[in-house]
């Protein structure tokens, strides 16, 4: 059995504890569609032209959360969406289903037009890719090659580390006090050799924002200088009324690429679906780079989704009120923590977070792993609030238990 596999006998112990076999609906594991109804998942109305309903909201989140907890332990180690796909998304690839066996699918340019037309740059300006992930190699494969790379760091790791299988050097730059990036420390090794500049904004796995104003005046004075990748996959949770994207700067003819995906607040992660922004010369570099070709079933149910703004504003609602919970939670413990504008948050734990991720998973989550430097701090990601005031209940024995253990086993 994985260690990431809770025995059988913890998960029921887990479930029991939390009150989760209520009316034995969830006991054996398995929701065939008469329970899903009798949970009321299919009562209302789910979908009004193209739009997720309030009602049809509730009862989808009804339906998630049980199968959620059906399959536990409850995933807040990846940043994933814990509500998934849209009911509007889920409706798009019933009904064009038959098109998953087909190469040159029309869903795919159709999501390039509808996700052109939703951040207000021409068609030309975007790629759609498998994943922003894709992008995150392929702009070393069309960028980065002949010279060297900066990041700040800790930061998402896809670019760094392909870079440097590459045989790449890359500079990585401590972040701040903030656990922001540290512009002045990065422009200062903005150095002749580099060609590619990664900029995570909000940066995984710390959550943090890096000032407006200081971040665009660097972005756009390295691009300059080299390509600047902007990764904004976080963009849509954030409530700083500070923020804002760098997409702009593209709409303007700088060499900056801004990197989103449908892996977050559309709950597409594993259909494998990203989008790039740039100029359509620096579109048609990175098109020659790309090595594979987006699925059609992801295509189908990201151009509803980006339709759907309704499910948007909800998920961002609920993401808003189970990180507020988490908070609470920490300020409660008197855990330093950052400002986290994403669907996750980071905070000190003062001990190996190995030590945290077990005991959290014996009460039934997996939570995020160890980011170096910051061994002793934690990222777990926002699940529903209903999920984040069961953390905030386990936490403290949880953070207390870790830190007993770790005395014994020490001392
Ligand atoms: C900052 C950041 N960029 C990119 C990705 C990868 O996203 P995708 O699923 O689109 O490959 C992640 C995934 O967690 C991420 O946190």
């Amino acid at each position: 059995m994985s260690p990431l596999t809770p025995s059988p006998l913890s998960r029921r112990q887990w479930l029991k504890s939390s009150g989760l076999v209520a009316g034995g609906a969830l006991a054996t594991g398995t929701l065939d569609p008469a329970r899903l109804a009798a949970l009321g998942a299919d009562a209302a109305p789910h979908v009004l032209d193209g739009q997720t309903t309030a009602a049809g909201f509730a009862a989808h989140e009804r339906m998630m959360a049980a199968l959620r907890r059906a399959d536990g332990p409850i995933r807040l180690a990846s940043n994933e969406n814990p509500y998934g796909m849209a009911p509007s998304a889920r409706q798009a690839i019933e009904a064009g289903w038959k098109q998953h066996a087909w190469y040159g699918a029309p869903s795919l340019p159709n999501l390039r037009k509808v996700y052109a037309q939703s951040v207000g740059v021409p068609e030309d300006h975007v790629l759609v890719l498998a994943g922003s992930s894709e992008l995150l190699s392929i702009a070393v494969i069309a960028y980065g090659l002949k010279g060297e790379v900066l990041t700040a760091w800790p930061t998402f790791e896809g670019l760094p580390r392909y870079a440097e299988s590459m045989g790449l050097r890359v500079h990585k730059v401590p972040l701040d006090a903030n656990l922001a990036h540290d512009l002045e420390a990065m422009d200062k090794r903005l150095v002749q050799a580099v060609d590619l500049v990664f900029v995570c904004n909000p940066n995984n796995p710390t959550g943090t924002l890096t000032d407006n104003r200081r971040l665009r005046q660097f972005v756009s004075s390295a691009a300059r200088r080299a390509m600047v990748i902007v990764d904004e996959a976080y963009h849509d949770f954030v409530d700083d009324p500070d923020y804002s994207s760098c997409i702009d700067m593209v709409k303007a003819g700088e060499n900056v690429i801004i990197s989103r995906t449908a892996s977050k607040i559309h709950g597409l992660a594993g259909l494998r679906t990203g989008f790039v922004i740039a100029r359509p010369d620096i579109i048609a570099r990175l098109s020659a780079a790309s090595t594979s070709a987006p699925g059609v079933l992801g295509a189908l149910g990201a151009a509803a989704s980006i339709q759907d703004t309704a499910y948007q504003t909800m998920c961002k609602q609920r993401n808003a009120e189970g990180r507020a919970i988490m908070r609470t939670a920490l300020q409660q413990l008197g855990r330093r923590m950052t400002n986290s504008q994403t669907n996750f948050v980071f905070f000190h734990a003062g001990m190996p977070v190995e030590k945290v991720q077990a005991a959290m998973l014996a009460k039934g989550f997996m939570v995020g792993r160890a980011f170096p430097p910051y061994n002793d701090w934690v990222r777990v990601s926002v699940g529903t609030p209903e999920e984040m005031k069961q953390v905030a209940a386990v936490l403290p024995g949880v953070l207390a238990g870790a830190a007993k253990s770790m005395g014994s086993s020490e001392g």
